[in-house]
């Protein structure tokens, strides 16, 4: 049972997660003051800290300590995590603590302003498994219309130290999740997406440190914002080494308006304290992703094959055969046909919006042939891109109003395609009702769910409260996703945006992997893949084998190599099986096969994220009696081997068989000495290990 407690003597809430506290208080004033978010500290030691009084400021300075919401209003000067603008013309807000409620883990302190009609509730779940807080705010309206400029999930504060270092994720098609660590500057410092997905170029994961952290030592607080559309984090530091940051839904500029009787509620922005470095807290993120945010973390993600860079848009009912054919010899256990199977989708100009079997292509309708890779053994997946339409296709001809679109403005195509606006009752309604009969009809399994461009022109003519879209829309996105899988209980669903555009802990609430990357060169996936774990578990991690050449880079590697990057998440093949020659296909079978042993301990096992000595990256998956490691060297100088790479997860006091040569070694070696490792010559030299306890 989570352990909140309420202090009235002293107006404190106590929050136990099994090794971390977090604490409020409430001010003279009714303002919600952060105390502690770190190590466990007893009652009395919150309590000495609440009577701490602020530094003084001057009168150029936000006055008292920090806020766990700060908002606009008063001396506060900070960036502020709510801003509304009251009937009148009024802005800022002022508070009367208003009680507070606790429910099995879930604490909300109640807040209304002094004179208008709006209340504030800040949310607050632990849970007994996990040090991950979830936070989140609601915003009611009793009276007249208020117009909300801003309205976070949270505002997270750390102790006050002499400097801040930040790690974030930044990319781009094709190089997403690329981490960077650097000093906090005394500034704000902006994350956002305002493009309506969560972007390639920014992830609202965010980790501090003071600098000293590695991945095996040292505090680090990070958060992680459940949202998939546009989104905004404000780091700030201040001059005088205060350190908050706020972060919730919608970018810069957009406001929405809450009428009388309305609420809005915020997505969760979850915060994680740990002492235990980089790696202990992937490790606990990766634990909370799987008990409270997926809905089948128990079950093995399928080898699956994908046809995208096989066939691109060639895809017909015999060359897909032909692939599910060869998927099926090598071991594959869900076969995905890609984009092209659709209306008059031929290329990328045309047919998006049309959801119908290409009649050329598909004499027959998807049936035949997912009827046929039933017979093979594997199940059967399409890809959908229901948020978006050509406007050559007979759907936008029949509704060019359903786009996102402005009056007396252009309508910015990209990638030849609009975005519907699912905001639109009209628009969610169809796309859900024609998803829904193409699974039933098709007894499909898998549903590959991409969206390829951003949001431009925005708007909704004729509407009241047009930006209301930018949260709608990614709501209806949720809503669609979450009825399809209570009326299909069997459909999986992968989340994709142009590769990794849509990666968060709010798509992974209803969708089971994601497709990291359309970036399939395994020298440069390490780098992503590294990246996507600070936050992400192997399990939800999309990562196929493809050919080469690599269609992306060119670079030339070995099949084994790409396998063994692959490996460490949900496997995939992309290549196009009908050119592989016979020993390849043999080489992809056994590797399949290796994978399938390991794969318990990388789906389900705890992951330990390795660095050798600057030439070799690895990874380690602890699971039940086993420990798997995955290593790859992209290249080294002559005469230079790694050097053996230190088990530091193993027990000490046990000894380890390697299931392939059979050697013993003894857990006290692997973790002072290390493993050696077994890299054949050259450049993409790699390995899989798999020890057992015994
Ligand atoms: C982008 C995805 O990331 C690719 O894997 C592929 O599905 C294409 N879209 C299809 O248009």
């Amino acid at each position: 049972m989570p352990d909140l407690r309420y202090v009235p003597e002293q107006r404190l809430w106590l929050l136990h997660t099994p090794s971390t506290v977090y604490a409020v208080g409430l001010d003279d004033d009714d303002n919600v003051r952060h105390l502690h978010w770190g190590a466990r500290l007893t009652e009395a030691q919150i309590g000495e800290l609440a009577r701490r009084a602020p530094a003084e400021g001057s009168s150029f300075d936000t006055a008292g300590g920090p806020e766990e919401f700060g908002a606009e209003g008063g001396a506060r000067f900070g960036p502020p995590s709510l801003q509304v603008r009251f009937a009148d013309g009024s802005r800022g807000v002022e508070w009367r603590y208003a009680g507070h409620d606790t429910d099995d883990g879930h604490l909300s302190i109640h807040l209304d302003d002094r004179h208008y009609p709006l209340r504030v509730t800040l949310h607050y779940r632990v849970h007994d498994d996990s040090d991950v807080i979830e936070r989140w705010t609601s915003i009611a309206n009793t009276g007249k219309k208020i117009v909300i400029q801003r309205c976070d999930s949270a505002a997270w504060t750390l102790p006050h130290r002499g400097s801040y270092r930040m790690s974030h994720l930044v990319g781009g098609w094709n190089s997403e999740f690329r981490l960077r660590r650097t000093d906090v500057p005394v500034a704000e410092t902006v994350f956002t997406s305002r493009t309506g997905l969560t972007s390639h170029q920014a992830n609202p994961w965010l980790a501090l440190d003071d600098g000293s952290a590695s991945e095996e030592h040292g505090e680090v607080w990070s958060t992680a914002l459940a949202w998939s559309g546009s989104w905004r984090i404000t780091l700030h530091r201040g001059p005088t080494g205060r350190t908050t940051w706020t972060g919730g839904h919608g970018h810069e500029g957009l406001t929405w308006t809450l009428d009388k009787g309305e609420t809005l509620r915020t997505p969760v922005y979850a915060g994680l304290y740990t002492a235990g470095g980089f790696g202990a807290a992937s490790r606990a993120w990766h634990a909370y992703v799987s008990r409270h945010v997926l809905a089948q973390p128990a079950e093995t993600r399928p080898v699956l094959y994908n046809s995208w860079e096989a066939t691109g848009f060639d895809v017909d009912e015999a060359g897909q055969t032909a692939l599910a054919a060869r998927a099926a010899r090598l071991g594959v256990e869900l076969f995905v046909v890609d984009d092209g199977w659709f209306g008059k989708r031929v290329n990328d100009h045309a047919g998006l919006g049309d959801w119908t079997p290409n009649p050329d292509r598909f004499p027959h309708g998807l049936r035949p042939l997912a009827d046929e890779v039933h017979r093979l053994g594997m199940l059967f997946g399409l890809w959908v891109e229901p948020e978006m339409v050509n406007p050559d296709s007979d759907l936008y001809r029949a509704h060019p109003d359903w786009v996102l679109h402005t009056a007396h403005r252009g309508r910015t195509e990209m990638r030849n395609q609009l975005v519907l606006n699912l905001a639109r009752p009209d628009t969610a309604a169809w796309a859900h009702a024609w998803l829904d009969r193409l699974v039933a009809d098709n007894d499909i399994d898998f549903l590959k769910w991409d969206a390829n461009r951003a949001f431009t022109e925005a708007g909704w003519p004729g509407h009241a409260d047009p930006d209301r879209l930018w949260l709608d829309h990614t709501r209806a996105v949720y809503q669609i996703m979450d009825r399809l899988r209570a009326d299909h209980p069997r459909l999986r669903i992968e989340a994709c945006s142009g590769g990794g555009g849509r990666a968060d802990l709010g798509i992974l609430a209803r969708t089971d992997q994601v497709w990291t990357s359309d970036n399939t060169d395994p020298v440069d996936r390490i780098g992503i893949q590294d990246g996507f774990s600070q936050l992400f578990p192997a399990q939800v991690m999309g990562a196929w084998v493809t050919d080469s050449p690599n269609v992306a880079t060119a670079r030339r590697t070995p099949l084994r190599f790409r396998f063994h990057v692959a490996m460490a998440g949900a496997l995939g093949i992309g290549g196009d099986l009908t050119t592989w020659p016979e020993t390849e296909l043999k080489e992809a079978a056994e590797l399949i096969e290796v994978y399938k042993r390991i794969r318990p301990a990388v789906q389900h096992g705890t992951a330990y994220r390795m660095a050798g000595d600057g030439t070799l990256s690895a990874v380690g998956y602890a699971y039940q009696d086993q420990f798997v490691v995955l290593a790859w060297c992209p290249s080294r100088p002559f005469g230079h081997d790694p050097a053996p790479l230190r088990l530091t997860a193993l027990d000490p006091a046990a000894f380890y068989r390697d299931t392939e040569s059979g050697a013993v070694h003894s857990g006290a070696v692997l973790r002072e000495s290390g493993l050696l490792l077994d890299l054949p010559k050259g450049d993409h030299a790699s390995a899989v290990v798999q020890l057992i306890r015994i």
